[in-house]
């Protein structure tokens, strides 16, 4: 038996990356997964891989700036899967660095609208259906940044310790009604947000220079985040945790 046997989950930004992984977590341990992307090409190939295995899985369009688009993507997950008790809000977008003043405003707002609004647009709409299940939970793909500053990401930053801020609110919210809210707070990883971290182009040498500051000295794979998202999705394992922020990250925090 699976160890997310009879969970439903809707994973945001889940066509690629770490989402990706965690889909593929999460489908592998007998949860049924809803493969929400803005991006429909990729959500259908991973969905369509996953069914080819025998997995539970379907793939939907998302757009988490858009609170109509979250709710379609909610009740699609209801009728297909017959309800919702799991929902990973993973989907983000990465900056190139830049000083302070090189930073325009409306690079801010872009990285707020999707990686802190986004998320609480994600979180809001499932809540109604996550109310009506049992063993629900709520995860968030954070970053290490909100825990360790690191220069010229302003509106990266910024917009992932607001995600920070509202995992642990929503988790003092939602505890009397037995939700959990935790947080995923990875390092660099080998995704195709990497080359906007490097500056637009993902070469050896930023590949190198990345790796090679992380105390590990290997980069966070998919694989990775999907076995800790597994790990705190787990009512048997992680029921007694909640506003957990979870380095997965090669001790680049310490
Ligand atoms: N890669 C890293 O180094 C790293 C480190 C720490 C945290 N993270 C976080 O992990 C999460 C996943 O990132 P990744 O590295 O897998 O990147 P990625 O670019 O591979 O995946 C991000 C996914 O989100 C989707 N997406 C973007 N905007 C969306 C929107 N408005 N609505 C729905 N989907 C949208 C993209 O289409 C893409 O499939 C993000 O929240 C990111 O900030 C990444």
């Amino acid at each position: 038996m699976g160890r997310l046997e009879g969970l439903t989950a809707l994973v945001t930004g889940a066509a690629s990356g770490f989402g990706e992984g965690i889909v593929r977590a999460f489908a592998a341990e007998g949860a049924a997964v809803v493969v929400a992307d803005i991006a429909a090409d990729g959500a259908k190939r991973v969905a369509d891989s996953l069914c080819e295995t025998g997995a539970k899985a379907a793939p939907f369009e998302t757009d988490v700036t858009d609170p109509a688009s979250l709710e379609a993507a909610v009740a699609f997950c209801d009728a297909q899967f017959g309800g919702l008790t799991t929902l990973v809000a993973n989907a983000g977008v990465g900056q190139r660095p830049l000083a302070v003043a090189d930073t325009e405003v409306e690079t801010l707002r872009r990285q707020f609208e999707v990686n802190s609004v986004g998320v609480f647009q994600s979180c809001k709409a499932a809540l109604p259906a996550l109310r009506r299940g049992t063993n629900a939970s709520i995860l968030i793909t954070v970053s290490g940044i909100a825990l360790v500053p690191r220069p010229q990401l302003y509106g990266y930053g910024m917009s992932k310790a607001a995600a920070a801020y509202l995992m642990k609110s929503l988790a003092l919210e939602l505890a009397p009604e037995k939700i959990r809210v935790n947080g995923l707070f990875p390092a660099v990883g080998d995704t195709p947000m990497l080359a906007e971290f490097a500056g637009g182009e993902r070469t050896d040498s930023a590949v190198e220079a990345f790796t090679s500051a992380l105390p590990l000295g290997r980069l966070i794979t998919a694989d990775d985040v999907g076995q800790a998202a597994v790990f705190l999705s787990s009512p048997a394992e992680a029921g007694a945790m909640t506003g957990c922020a979870l380095p997965v990250d090669a001790g680049r925090c310490l």
